[in-house]
């Protein structure tokens, strides 16, 4: 308890999302909440064990359909977080009946078997990845998917460390919080961790870990030099054993890489003998505006590993793709899951994707991504609190300072836009305590984009005019 008392008072559980016991929470529920709703938060505290950014629940929800999630109480909000699994938006028609279909055929896939949806997921997910990658491995989550990638990176090289980023998130499992830089998942009682984790400062242009001033979120190239890729070299170069660069290839903070980034981070793996893993669990499958995220980069990966938006919102499913010449495992047992070719999850997946590619989603993150964008650099020159706008497709971030100078983060006004927010019908969450997180769904229009775009300027326009409820 000591050291959870300790966390919460530096703010630490801020890292990932908003912090479920804050007195504003409290006042909210107060407020919101009616004596049903709250009998069962109750209920829902009582037995679930209690954990950060979690259990105490914020709402209970009974419904989620299309962008929408509605509560208890009937209130429907447009769902601009959905723990971005829900590309396709909810309860999809055409995936329901899918999957009703696929439980009337075949519900269960003991291992050592296989069957047609696993095979097909498998064949498709290898025709849309890109480059070479065509060899997969399923998994239910996505932080044993990474975990996969992994032992698959140990065992390809025969070495063992590896070389992430500090506040990287990969998933709560002793592998991947041991690769993720975030201290709530890795301090404080919960060590030790995989030896030969190696963390590097991540590119972060608008206050960049390694002291370089940005010019408007953009990084100064002259100047800089990509020194957040330079650094990735000097370690593998230090170690000189590194088995893998494991990272986001775009960070769901969000923070985009300057340009060249990959390219340089890329050829230092080749040049230093290391595989290099992206994790686009969170956003691959079209949220930036591309199939995979890789793609803007421009670099392909030695491993790729997706999930949450693979199962369509419905169910669990993670997927690691490597290229071919790492299928050098077959003596080992790299990721012996139960659900490991689970026909209703793998129908899941190939549903989602087909409705992605058919409905043209991907298309349609970018463009909506890319008039959100537009929109909120001009809020930007009219509201002083917004330090900066970043984003790719419908993976967005709009920075809250209290000083534009000295970038103060304005975390109490991000922490109470997020309740003006739900009070006007509209969800998101924050990370690192001040930055408004905007995921939708890729079926957001551009009139679904416009009406929370007016929840975030009238709740920002009350803040800076004094009418907001500020500490
Ligand atoms: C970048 C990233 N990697 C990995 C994970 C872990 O996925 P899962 O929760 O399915 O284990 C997440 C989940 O939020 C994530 O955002």
């Amino acid at each position: 308890m000591a050291a959870q008392e300790k966390a919460r008072s530096k703010g630490l559980t801020q890292s990932e999302g908003d912090v479920n016991l804050s007195p504003r929470r409290r006042s909210w529920a107060a407020h919101s909440l009616d004596a049903r709703t709250q009998a069962m938060l109750d209920e829902d505290a009582r037995l679930f064990l209690h954990q950060s950014l979690s259990s105490p629940c914020l709402n209970v929800i009974k419904r989620a359909q299309g962008i929408w999630i509605e509560d208890v109480q009937g209130r429907r909000y447009m769902d601009f977080h959905g723990n971005n699994v829900h590309h396709i938006g909810y309860g999809h028609p055409r995936l329901v009946e899918a999957l009703k279909r696929q439980l009337d055929e075949l519900p269960f896939t003991p291992r050592r078997f296989t069957d047609e949806p696993a095979i097909a997921l498998a064949r498709k997910l290898t025709e849309i990845a890109p480059g070479d990658l065509s060899k997969v491995l399923f998994a239910t989550g996505g932080s044993d998917a990474i975990e996969m990638a992994i032992k698959l990176a140990r065992i390809a090289t025969g070495r063992f460390k590896t070389v992430s980023f500090w506040d990287s998130f990969h998933g709560a499992g002793f592998g991947a919080s041991s690769v993720g830089g975030e201290e709530l998942f890795r301090s404080h009682g919960i060590g030790p961790l995989l030896p030969g984790t190696e963390h590097v400062a991540p590119f972060a242009c608008y206050r960049c870990p390694y002291g370089y001033k940005d010019r408007d979120g953009q990084p100064d190239l002259a100047v800089c030099r990509t020194t957040c890729a330079s650094f990735v070299r000097y370690v593998l170069e230090k170690e000189g054993d590194v088995a893998a660069v494991i990272a986001e290839p775009v960070r769901a903070v969000p923070y985009l890489p300057p340009p060249g980034f990959w390219a340089e981070v890329r050829r230092a793996c080749d040049d230093h003998g290391a595989l290099l893993i992206f994790d686009e669990i969170p956003n691959g499958l079209g949220k930036t505006g591309r199939m995979f995220t890789a793609e803007h980069a421009g670099v392909v990966p030695d491993i790729l590993v997706v999930g949450k938006a693979l199962g369509g919102g419905i169910v669990p499913i993670a997927a690691t793709i490597a290229r071919p010449g790492l299928d050098v495992a077959g003596d080992r047992a790299l990721g012996h899951y139960t659900h490991e070719k689970n026909p209703f999850t793998c129908r899941a997946a190939l549903t989602t994707i087909e409705i992605i590619e058919e409905e043209g989603l991907v298309e349609n993150a970018a463009r909506v991504g890319a008039h959100a964008l537009v929109r909120l650099n001009e809020m930007k020159t009219r509201h002083p609190l917004i330090g900066d706008v970043r984003g790719l497709g419908l993976l967005i971030g709009v920075e809250l300072v209290s000083d534009r100078a000295v970038k103060t983060p304005a975390a109490d006004a991000a922490d109470w836009m997020v309740y003006y927010a739900l009070d006007h019908g509209l969800s998101f969450k924050t990370t690192q305590g001040n930055i408004l997180t905007l995921t939708p769904p890729l079926i957001t229009t551009i009139a679904n984009m416009d009406r929370a775009l007016d929840i975030v300027e009238d709740g920002i326009a009350a803040i800076e005019s004094g009418k907001a409820d500020l500490a």
